[in-house]
């Protein structure tokens, strides 16, 4: 019998994406099929990288895994994910502070899509401290970021600080 593939979508705002985001998506690789990562529109946000600088910064890190799609999407994130045949929306979890928002978000998209379901996964210990914004802060002031995103990403950062 042929099985359907077990896709799950991981969104965020990948502004730029980071070690940390790479661990989620690797360890995801093992529970599902594919991981379509979707970089999605946070209203609140004003990113420092385009949306196709976005989309070019995580390709460079999966380009050699078929399994892993890039995707833009807006509007609600269950209905992009029942568009897509998914069957779960994958979050990492930093610290309590990451738990009040993640629980919300997460039973509001209960709430409007029952077959979708959200898998947290706990962020690896090694980039439980990192977040988009708090590598961008360094790096805007020439802190060493080096470990803590791939090297295409800190070289496009450089870029963005004139570094
Ligand atoms: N490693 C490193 N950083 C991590 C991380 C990890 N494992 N897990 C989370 N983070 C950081 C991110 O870098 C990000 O940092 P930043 O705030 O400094 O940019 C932060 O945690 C959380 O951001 P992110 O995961 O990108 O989510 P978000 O809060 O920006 O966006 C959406 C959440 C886009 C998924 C959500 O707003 C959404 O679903 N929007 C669509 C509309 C919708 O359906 N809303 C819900 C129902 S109303």
């Amino acid at each position: 019998m042929n099985k359907a593939a077990r896709i799950a979508v991981y969104p965020g705002t990948f502004d730029p994406i980071t070690n940390g985001h790479i661990d989620i998506i690797t360890r995801s690789l093992r529970m599902f099929d594919r991981v379509i990562v979707a970089i999605a529109v946070n209203a609140a946000k004003t990113p420092l990288f385009s949306l196709e600088e976005r989309i070019g910064l995580i390709q460079t890190c999966f380009a050699a895994n078929e399994r892993v799609e890039i995707d833009t999407t807006s509007g609600l994130i269950v209905n992009y994910v029942v568009s897509k045949n998914a069957c779960a929306i994958v979050r990492g979890l930093r610290a309590v502070s990451d738990f009040d928002y993640e629980l919300q978000l997460a039973l509001m998209n209960r709430k409007l899509e029952r077959r979708v379901e959200t898998v947290f996964l706990m962020t690896g210990f090694r980039w439980i401290y990192i977040s988009s914004s708090i590598i961008k802060d360094a790096a805007r002031y020439g802190g060493d970021i080096s470990g803590m995103v791939p090297a295409h990403v800190l070289a496009a950062l450089r870029a963005k600080f004139g570094r």
